[in-house]
């Protein structure tokens, strides 16, 4: 049975970004509640937003627009070469291809509905099926390569599918019986609760997972979780490495001690998720406060990147262009447009960070060590950067 543990209010598109502000009147909003089933131990949205509304032509998110996570992935992908040397890799979600460019042309097949990203991937030369992951691709791509698949991947993207049963059959179907892996990384709900950091729900997360949740999901597809690694990535991500249950790997001891620790930190205790629900109402509302303080001494506050989670936190907490002035980001098609939901500004930042801006939220606080590193003068300038993980303070 599901029961909602925490409401996050009315809220748009995460990346749904809007060209000027005529295109207000035509909005979507959804109200966002999140709950908790106590059979499988899944946190998920209440209500799911219709994919084709967030996954389209005109998505947002470039997953190489960070250095972080183009050697993120680069590393993985040499960690599997030189372990796994994989002669088929699938990757479900390929995005602008930051991690299937690590691989052949020959030796990659990328799955990305979005149309805009997956003309870059079929542009580089690799096979694209512009199209949302099912069962039905999973079927026409065994056809069509008259053969199972030895290595499937997906970063950020398992969390985005709300039929999930459904997505790890569809995977389970095309991997290699004896050889096949599949590998996946999504923000880690431990991490979320540990942290805070309530800014990882938004409508593209369909659900915030557990190893607890995963485990039994996968179960329940003939896939079996050999090993888990804990990334820093996304503000704290898990990578599970699965196989079918007659694969050939060793089942680490990771499994077990993650599954462990997930217990002894509350994770299948509806409790832990009411407890959570009032420390975001407290963030809530300190970050607002905090903001119209520093407003009311006139020092120009703004956010540096406008990344899905500022969606959430704008939007729940009432933070307009009347506490934060603009926002800045390097993506191209964010620059120039307005935030969801609140109509905030977006500009580059070499046209809107110097030191006029005295305070500057981490709306991409998953990227804090590579945004002060990169802005080590305004920061000695006497800029400040504001967060609200774990809690909400000036850094
Ligand atoms: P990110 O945290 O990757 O994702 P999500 O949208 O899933 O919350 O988003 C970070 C945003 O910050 C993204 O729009 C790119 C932007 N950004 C910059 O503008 N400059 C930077 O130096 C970095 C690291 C990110």
């Amino acid at each position: 049975m599901k029961a909602r543990f925490l409401s996050l209010g009315r809220q748009p598109l995460a990346n749904g970004f809007l060209a000027n502000i005529t295109e207000a009147k035509d909005e979507f909003f959804y109200d966002m509640n999140v709950v908790y089933d106590n059979e499988t131990h899944l946190v998920s949205l209440e209500n799911f937003v219709r994919p084709e509304l967030m996954f389209n032509e005109h998505y947002a998110y470039h997953g190489s627009m960070s250095q972080t996570m183009q050697d993120h992935f680069k590393e993985l992908a040499a960690k599997i070469n030189k372990e796994i040397n994989p002669s088929l890799v699938l990757e479900i979600g390929s995005n602008d291809g930051v991690f299937i460019k690590n691989f052949t042309k020959k030796q990659a097949i990328a799955v990305e509905p979005c149309s805009n990203f997956a003309a870059i991937t079929n542009k580089l030369g690799y096979e694209t099926y512009d199209e949302f992951w099912s069962m039905k691709l999973a079927k026409q791509i065994e056809l069509e390569y008259h053969s199972k698949v030895d290595f499937i991947f997906a970063a950020n993207c398992m969390c985005h599918i709300p039929d999930i049963e459904d997505a790890f059959k569809a995977v389970a179907h095309l991997l290699d019986e004896t050889k096949g892996v599949f590998c996946f990384e999504d923000p880690s709900l431990l991490e979320m609760l540990i942290r805070g950091s309530y800014d990882q729900i938004y409508d593209e997360h369909a659900h915030i997972f557990s190893i607890t949740a995963l485990n039994k999901l996968l179960k329940n597809v003939g896939l079996e979780i050999f090993d888990v690694e804990q990334l820093s990535v996304h503000g704290g991500s898990n990578r599970i490495w699965t196989q079918p249950i007659t694969g050939k790997y060793l089942i680490k001891p990771t499994v077990e001690a993650a599954l462990l620790f997930e217990k002894v930190s509350g994770l299948t205790n509806f409790s832990t998720y009411v407890n959570f629900a009032k420390r975001v109402q407290n963030s809530g509302t300190e970050l607002f406060s905090m903001l119209r303080e520093i407003k009311k001494t006139g020092k120009k506050v703004i956010c540096y990147g406008a990344a899905s989670k500022t969606t959430t936190i704008f939007n729940y907490c009432n933070i307009g262009p009347d506490l934060i002035e603009y926002m800045v980001d390097t993506t191209p098609s964010k620059v120039g447009k307005l935030s969801p939901g609140k109509h905030i500004p977006i500009v580059h930042p070499k046209d809107g960070f110097d030191t006029s801006v005295k305070f500057a939220f981490l709306g991409a606080w998953n990227f804090a060590a590579e945004i002060c590193d990169k802005e080590k003068l305004w920061l000695a300038q006497g800029g400040k950067f504001i967060t609200h993980v774990p809690n909400v303070r000036i850094l």
